[in-house]
This record gives structure tokens, sequence and C-alpha cells, in this order.
């Protein structure tokens, strides 16, 4: 499938992101990937900054205009009157991101932008609401980029899980254990630094493992009960959350997740754990990319003897290919809709909402539980 006959993409943003995740992989899509002709980025000197790093990562013959905020031509209105670009890619900080989806879908362009789809579950419920109608009267794609969807693992890991590979899922674990130190590379984007919205480092990074979990399960999350704490004061507002969370009808897990670990070296656990009545799935991310390990047993034979114990082991290793991955399914959306060609499944924001409302439920359980259905459903 050749994306080229869209006409154009710009990228909108110029941090850390864009140089070291969307562009190479852009690079990886090679010639099928639409032309990158624009860039924008609040000052001139980060835009002019991208602009010359996708000139050479994606080898272009001459650079990508850019755009950038003030009263001139060349600021974010200027780059949405473009006719040759039809798509845009959002990068943005967390909290202004869901007026630029809106902007750019009301500029008539298609869209990608960054999880989390919203800072809160109230501001991303409003703006599905206001841009759903727009992408259908106007027939743009909107997806939001979770690339841990996307992760060739998780999807391995999911369809292990539906052809029954551990028998009936049982229960689930989650554990995502991280340091942040001041010098890091993340911590030093000035949003991050002094968040303003909730969670800090947990709204932004702990959506990726929600997805991650909900790309493996069957069924959807339904209750959640948690606590959340800060342990480092200059991880403001949480570093860290605790839960028990229900999911489907029959089976429960646990989640931690915390960014305050007072060492790099973690206790060696398993990032995630799936656990059926045959056998149990893990998948961890290793420096090469991501692994998944399934054991299992034998079923009983027929006549309903005991056979002796046998456990199976299956591994699997995986390149990390989420990004890259995300970006052809969006393509591959704007491309085949409404030939009747199914694109992946992916991006969909009404399940980046989910990720987010896990998040802030466990935020604010204090203990407490919380109906996460219905937190994505409240009206107002
Ligand atoms: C451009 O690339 C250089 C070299 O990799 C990097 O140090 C710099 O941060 C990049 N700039 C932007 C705005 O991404
Ligand atoms: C996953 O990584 C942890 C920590 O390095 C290790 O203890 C564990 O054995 C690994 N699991 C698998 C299945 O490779």
């Amino acid at each position: 499938m050749a994306f080229s006959t869209i006409s154009g993409i710009a990228i909108l943003g110029a941090g850390l992101f864009v140089g070291e995740a969307y562009l190479p992989a852009l690079a990886t899509l090679g010639s099928i990937s639409p032309s990158l002709k624009a860039v924008y980025s609040r000052s001139e000197k980060s835009s002019s900054e991208t602009a010359q790093n996708a000139t050479r990562i994606l080898g272009l013959p001459s650079s990508p205009d850019i755009y950038f905020d003030g009263d001139h031509p060349n600021n974010l209105d200027g780059l949405l009157r473009r006719p040759d670009i039809a798509a845009v890619i959002i990068a943005l900080p967390i909290t202004i991101q869901p007026n630029i989806v809106m902007k750019c879908l009301l500029a008539g362009k298609h869209v990608l932008s960054e999880k989390p789809v919203a800072p809160d579950v109230a501001r991303g419920l409003k703006l599905l609401r206001d841009a759903e109608p727009i992408c259908q009267q106007g027939g743009l794609v909107w997806r939001v980029a979770e690339n841990f969807e996307t992760e060739p693992v998780y999807r391995a890991a999911g369809e292990a899980v539906r052809s029954g590979k551990i028998g009936n899922v049982l229960f689930f674990k989650a554990s995502v254990v991280n340091y942040i130190d001041k010098t890091s590379k993340w911590y030093k984007t000035p949003w991050r630094t002094v968040p303003d919205y909730q969670g800090g480092f947990l709204l932004d990074g702990g959506v990726h493992t929600i997805a991650a979990l909900r790309t493996i399960l069957p069924e959807s999350f339904t209750h959640l009960s948690g606590f959340a704490s800060l342990n480092k004061e200059y991880l403001l507002p949480h570093d860290t959350i605790h839960c028990v969370v229900r999911a489907g009808s029959s089976y429960h897990g646990i989640v931690e997740m915390t960014f305050a670990s007072p060492t790099k070296s973690i206790p060696a656990s398993e990032n995630i754990v799936i656990t059926g009545s045959k056998g149990w799935l893990a998948c961890n991310s290793t420096s090469e990319g991501f692994k998944m390990v399934i054991k299992f047993v034998e079923e009983m034979s027929k006549s309903g003897e005991e056979k002796e114990y046998k456990e199976e082991e299956k591994i699997m290793l995986f390149p990390g290919k989420g990004v890259e991955t995300e970006l052809a399914a969006f393509f591959d959306d704007i491309v085949t809709q409404g030939t009747g060609k199914s694109a992946l499944d992916v991006g969909n924001p009404r399940n980046a909402l989910k990720d987010v409302a896990f998040i802030e439920a466990a935020l604010n359980s204090k203990g407490n539980l919380i109906d996460l259905v219905g937190l994505v459903q409240a009206s107002s």
C-alpha cells in the first residue's frame, strides 16, 4: 500500500518524541510515506531545528516549511490553510492538544494526536463530543497515537490469549517501576517539570501500560480501587499508584506503577503477566525490544485421566515497532476510507479515553470502588 496518494503531511511539535520516534519511524516507512511538507512549533528556533533534523533523517531533497507562533502568515493558521497538507501529526503538550486537535479537524485535516487524548476525562469527553460530528461530516480520520496498542508484542499476546493458548483468563498483573531524576531528559521538558495536569508522569507514561493491558485482555476493565501517593516532591502531583482492577465479569488483577524508584536498578519482576486456566503469558521489555514467554501445561487426556504433568514453553522476541505501525495504520485508514477495506483498528479516541479514565480513577479512588464504565459515559 502506498500512502503517497496522501498529498502531504505536517508535524505539529518539536519535542523529544518527534526527533526520537516520529522522524525515524517515518524514515523507516521510506518512500511509501506521504511527504512531510511542514513543521510547526511555538518558537521559530525549535521549528527550524526540527525541520533541519527532518531533512537529515528523512533524506529530503529540501527542508519542510517552518511555521511558528506570531502575527505573520507562517503561523499555525497559515499551515492549516494549505490545501497540499492533508494530514497532521500532533505531538504538543498535553493540556493544549485538545484545542489544537479541534482546530485541525475544523480546517479539514486528518489528525493523529499524541496520547493521552486529553488531560482528564471531562475534557476528553468534551473533545470527543465536539470532534466526532466533524469527523463524520468531513470524512476525516482522527486517531490517537498510542504506540503500545500497536506494538507487535502486545498484539501477539492478545492473539495468543484470545486463541486460548493459556485457557480462560483468571487474573493478571502489570508492574512498572521507573527511576526519574532531575537530570532525566523527560523531566527537563518544561511542561513535564511542572505539570499542569493530573498525575504527572503517571498520566503521561501510565496510559501506555493500560493500553497494553487492554490490547491483551479479551474484556474491558469495569472497576478499580486504588491508592496514589507522592514520594519524590519534584514529581508532583503524584508518582505512584497501586490498584486492584476487575475486567469483564469474571477476572481481576493488580496494577502497580511508580516513577519514584530510589535506585536505577529495579527489583526483578515481569512487566505484564496474564494467567489463565492452562498457563500464563508474560511480556517484558528488553534492551533490543520485547520478549514474550508463554508457559502452559498439557490438558487432561480425552478419557479424563490426569496425564503426566508436562510444562511447555514458548519464547518469542519482538522488535519495538509501535510508532511505525501506528503511523502506517493512520495513513492506511485515510487511504482506505470508504473503500470498505478495513485498516488496523487502533488509535480509537474512545479507547484512549478509557486509558485516561483508568489513571484518573486510580489517582482519585482513595480506596473507594470506581465504576470505570460509568466514568467515560458521564454526560458533563
Ligand atoms: C535535532 O537533532 C539533534 C541531533 O540528534 C538533537 O540534539 C536535537 O535535539 C534535535 N532538535 C530537535 C528540535 O529535535
Ligand atoms: C523479565 O525481566 C525481569 C527483570 O529483568 C526478570 O526478572 C524476568 O525473569 C524476565 N522475565 C522473562 C519472562 O524474561
